[in-house]
């Protein structure tokens, strides 16, 4: 398979304990590149782009009040198969069983919130991540 892009998100309980740098860390140990980067506090209107899979979901309304609750960290990271070899990365969505070893399964637990928060953010498949990219890195 050819070299791809995904997006990756450092949601507001990573920035807030100090974490974008550990993921960037572990992002470019395992070798994929970082080509896009910013910081922003993200509004109702580019969540509901992001998340439109979701809506109606029990998580939803959570979800949304969550990501826009601090400031997030946007980025792409380029390599072979880098999709699905960030979410291995991260982990499984709930940090309690996710593997040690993993961004969640290091460095996050449940906090009895109604939302599970879980630090990263990963694109799942090749037409995610060209949708996902545009929504953060199109103007
Ligand atoms: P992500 O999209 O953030 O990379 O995570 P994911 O694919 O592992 O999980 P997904 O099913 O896409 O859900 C998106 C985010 O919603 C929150 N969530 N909470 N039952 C719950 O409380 C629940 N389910 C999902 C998590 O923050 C999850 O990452
Ligand atoms: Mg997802």
């Amino acid at each position: 398979m050819s070299s791809e892009q995904t997006l990756i998100l450092v949601k507001p309980d990573g920035v807030k304990r100090g974490l974008v740098g550990e993921v960037i860390v572990r992002v470019e140990r395992k070798g994929y590149k970082i080509t896009n980067l910013r910081m922003l506090t993200a509004d109702r209107n580019i969540l509901a782009k992001h998340y439109a899979e979701h809506e109606g979901k029990p998580f939803y309304e959570p979800l949304m009040e969550f990501m826009a609750s601090g400031p997030i960290v946007a980025m792409v990271a380029e390599g072979e198969r880098v999709i699905e070899g960030f979410r291995k990365l991260a982990g499984a969505t709930d940090p309690t069983v996710a593997e040690p070893g993993t961004i969640r399964g290091d460095l996050a637990r449940d906090q009895g919130t109604k939302v599970v928060q879980n630090i990263v953010h990963g694109s799942d498949s090749p037409e995610s991540a060209s949708r996902e990219i545009k929504i953060f890195f199109n103007n």
